[in-house]
């Protein structure tokens, strides 16, 4: 990997900021740039260094993929027109649901969701817009884990061979390669984006999808993203680095209303990290974990069991898929 990574330490963000504004500029010229914002640090700070750098010429999407958590998109749409910016809400559900049908792989489901997002929405959207570049957040960490074989993340393109100009007709622009995440919250809060954004917890770009074993369908996300809902409601307040709920493919056997059931399993995650290059559960108190499991299984149709992960990272990873 010939990319440097710039240390926390060594970083000076105002700096940081002006570099990566006159970069911008200089490549766009006097052209258009799109961009996709999902509300996550590294999409919301490409999001304010190229306004910086573009104005108007940078046209900023929310792709709404279905597979993004409860009241997400449209707060997140709102939250930026609060800060300046226009963000244009994109309805690609239909298009993500096609490329998943039926699969199950893990890895092919991450190439679904990278050709749907690339080639199917973005293609679109550039030929729409006439942009010749793509804006984006990748960070040191994704192309890490890409290039040692770990895990596709949705958004390596040119470490894995594929030629964004040569297959979807236009370039890709990546700011933030040389940060980790702890650096991109320090630039986040240089930028004066709000609490809510430079703390975020990380989310994956494949979103819900990440979440749920199996096949992704609009039915099994909208039980994942309940059980969602509950567990970031009930440990928002734990500080962990990132917690979540995964739905299983497997049913197993349970007792509801006194007769036999087979249900559903949520599996919960917490995690304490500070890179997610390695993580370790969070020693959750037995009260947070009971009152996880009646909520989950009192709230999520179908579901009669949920457990708690307590593995390290490695050898699991953080996400399930
Ligand atoms: P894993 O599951 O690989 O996750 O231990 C490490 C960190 O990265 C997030 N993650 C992703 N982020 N695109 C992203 O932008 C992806 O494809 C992706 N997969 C995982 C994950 O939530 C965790 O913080």
């Amino acid at each position: 990997m010939e990319i440097t990574e710039i240390k926390l330490k060594e970083l000076d963000t105002e700096k940081f900021i002006a570099e990566k504004v006159e970069e911008i500029s200089s490549i766009v010229g006097d052209g258009l740039a799109i961009n996709a914002l999902s509300g996550g640090v590294d999409s919301s700070v490409v999001t304010m260094i190229g306004h910086k750098a573009l104005g108007n010429r940078l046209i900023t999407y929310f792709i709404e993929n279905g597979l993004m958590r409860e009241g997400e998109p449209e707060h997140i749409v709102s939250l930026f027109k609060d800060l300046g910016v226009p963000v244009e809400l994109v309805d690609a559900q239909k298009t993500f649901f096609k490329a998943l049908k039926g699969l199950t792989d893990p890895e092919k489901k991450r190439e679904a969701i990278t050709r749907a997002f690339y080639k199917d929405v973005f293609g679109k959207l550039v030929k729409k817009t006439s942009a010749k570049y793509l804006l984006q957040g990748t960070n040191y960490t994704d192309i890490e884990e890409t290039v040692a074989g770990i895990k596709r993340q949705h958004n390596i393109l040119e470490q894995i061979g594929i030629d964004p100009k040569a297959i979807y007709g236009y370039e890709v622009i990546e700011p933030l390669v040389q940060l980790r995440k702890s650096a991109i919250r320090k630039v986040a809060k240089t930028l004066n984006l709000p609490e809510e954004i430079y703390n975020r917890p990380p989310f994956p770009g494949p979103a819900l999808a990440a979440r749920v074993i199996g096949e992704v369908t609009p039915e099994r996300v909208k039980l994942v993203r309940q059980a969602t809902r509950i567990v970031e409601d009930e440990l928002s307040s734990s500080r962990a680095f990132q917690y979540l709920a995964i739905l299983h493919e497997d049913r197993v056997t349970g007792i509801r209303d006194g007769r036999r059931d087979f249900g559903l399993q949520i599996e919960v995650r917490c995690w304490e990290s500070t890179d997610a290059k390695r993580g370790s559960p969070t020693m959750l108190p037995s009260k947070v974990l009971e009152r996880l499991a009646e909520r989950i299984t009192a709230e999520v149709p179908g579901v009669i069991s949920v457990t708690y992960n307590i593995t390290k990272k490695p050898p699991s990873t953080i996400e399930a898929v």
